[in-house]
């Protein structure tokens, strides 16, 4: 049995994908299987990770009645498998709006679940029906953050909305819990720290028992590190790229922490 984590925050440009991507890897070179779901019209993670953009992606998975799943699976050069994303989720919102489509990704989820350790959701910055979606059909979500006020919005968005999803459904209760935060491009400044020390008191604090860990979810952050936009523009992991970097280890501090809560 596969479990899933979807990375999140209505707030763009927050590093939702280069964690994807780093922590896709990072899971991969610990041999564990893992597949990558780009959920975003943008695609960035579809593109980053040089996936042929040729196959079925996850849009044209959600349309067709009797999807050929396998299909629309390709192993990237990082070693992951991943689903592609599409441009035409832009009409998601008004392409899936019955009250089953809720349950596309979830079922597209059950469906793979024993060929995978994780499977990771890379949403889009919105706060539409595919992050309802992954609501249902994550176990965890690990919410992305910079040091702006609006991505502090966006941690409050989610557990509005998480408790929402938390009453009982058509077919089955969303059970997803927030496993972490991490901040990103983080710099050891006065407004560093104070973002730090805020989110670390709403972990605390603000989380409803139902949507959290037994443990309470992790703060860790990935230092801003030149090296991650060097290795976006070489399509590479910034864990192959420059494994020595700060936001490289980082971020296998932060894989370290999501498998011991997962696998022990
Ligand atoms: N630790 C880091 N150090 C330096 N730059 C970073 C770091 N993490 C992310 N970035 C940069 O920040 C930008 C936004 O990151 P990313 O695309 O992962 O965010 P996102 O939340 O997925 O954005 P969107 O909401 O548009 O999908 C990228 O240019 C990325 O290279
Ligand atoms: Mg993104």
């Amino acid at each position: 049995m596969s479990v899933t984590i979807a990375l999140a925050n209505q707030k763009g440009g927050v590093g939702k994908t280069t964690s994807t991507i780093e922590i896709a890897s990072i899971l991969t070179k610990l041999e564990k299987k893992v597949l990558a779901i780009d959920l975003d019209q943008q695609c960035n993670l579809t593109k980053n990770a040089e996936a042929d953009k040729s196959l079925p992606t996850i849009y044209d998975l959600f349309s067709d009645d009797d999807p050929d799943i396998n299909a629309a699976i390709q192993k990237v050069p990082a070693g992951y498998d991943l689903i592609a994303g599409s441009s035409s989720m832009s009409k998601a919102d008004k392409e899936f709006e019955d009250i089953d489509d809720a349950y596309l990704l979830a079922d597209l989820i059950d469906a793979l679940s024993d060929d995978y350790d994780y499977i990771l959701i890379d949403n889009a910055p919105a706060r539409n029906r595919l992050l309802n979606m992954s609501y249902i059909a994550a176990d965890y979500f690990i919410m992305c953050a910079d040091s702006g006020e609006d991505s502090l919005d966006g941690i409050d968005a989610i557990v509005t909305d998480m408790m929402k999803y938390h009453k009982p459904g058509k077919r089955k209760l969303a059970d997803s819990k927030i496993m972490g935060v991490i901040i990103t491009r983080f710099r050891q400044t006065n407004i560093g720290n104070t973002v730090l020390d805020i989110i670390n008191e709403k972990v605390e604090n603000d989380i409803p028992d139902e949507i959290k860990t037994e443990k309470i979810p992790f703060v860790m952050s990935v230092r801003e590190t030149a090296a991650v936009d060097e290795a976006k523009m070489m399509h590479q992991p910034v864990q192959t790229y420059k494994k020595s970097s700060t936001a490289a280890i980082d971020y296998r501090n932060i894989v370290d922490e999501i498998i011991s809560r997962i696998e022990e």
